[in-house]
């Protein structure tokens, strides 16, 4: 049997984000409050995380100064958390930049209807509702190529996770009960159903049945 072959066209995306878990950055105001953006420019090896950081937000201005933030995943129903920080930024004035689409908004745990829970090792606070948070420390801070971002190396230094997402015994995430945010497109969506696993996997019971 021949596979049918997509037929590609040349595409115009206004942005690239192709679909990757959706997350909430705690992190810690020069007065010692609490600030959380909204993010989804990520990835992980071993226990570093890259996150892509907008240069000109209080999110940058913290982590730059007070290394200890969080990172919380919201799963799926928490989509409108999102959308309510969309237009708000804890740094005052509003940069120039942003003055016509944002506003300065020095309580985002309470204009997101989110709630602030105290971390272990780091300085900011978690977000309760998140199932899946991660407390870390900023390692360091890469200027983007045109200056408007970070790269931001964060060493991940604990995981808290929901029982109802913890494997009993191993402290191994299931996969089959997470679900992630995903962010693609200006869109949000839940996960999918599970196609297939890695032979690496510590929760399949047996290796993937492939051809
Ligand atoms: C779904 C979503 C994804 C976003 N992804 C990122 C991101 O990956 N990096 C980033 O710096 N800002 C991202 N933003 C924008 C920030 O949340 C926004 O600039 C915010 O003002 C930052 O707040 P702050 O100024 O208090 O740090 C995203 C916003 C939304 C709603």
């Amino acid at each position: 049997m021949v596979a049918e072959i997509p037929s590609h066209v040349v595409a115009h995306p206004h942005v690239l984000y192709v679909g990757t878990p959706a997350f909430l950055v705690g992190s810690t105001n020069p007065d010692g409050t609490a600030n959380l953006a909204a993010a989804s420019s990520s990835w992980a090896l071993g226990d570093m995380l890259c996150l892509g950081i907008e240069a000109d937000g209080q999110t940058a201005l913290n982590l730059a100064e007070r290394p200890g933030i969080t990172v919380n995943y919201p799963s799926a129903p928490l989509w409108p958390a999102l959308v309510r920080l969309s237009r708000l930024t804890g740094r005052s004035p509003v940069p120039a930049a942003k003055a016509d689409r944002y506003t300065f908004e020095p309580d985002k745990f309470t204009a997101a209807r989110l709630t602030p829970q105290a971390s272990e090792l780091v300085e900011a606070p978690r977000v309760a509702e998140c199932l899946l948070q991660f407390e870390a420390a900023v390692r360091r801070m890469t200027p983007g190529l045109d200056g408007s971002y970070f790269m931001v190396e964060a060493e991940v230094v604990r995981v808290h996770a929901d029982e109802s997402i913890v494997q009993p015994g191993s402290g191994e995430i299931d996969p089959r009960a997470w679900h992630p945010l995903v962010y693609a497109f200006r869109h949000f969506f839940d996960r999918g159903d599970e196609v297939g696993w890695l032979p690496s996997s510590r929760i399949a019971p047996h290796p993937p049945v492939i051809d």
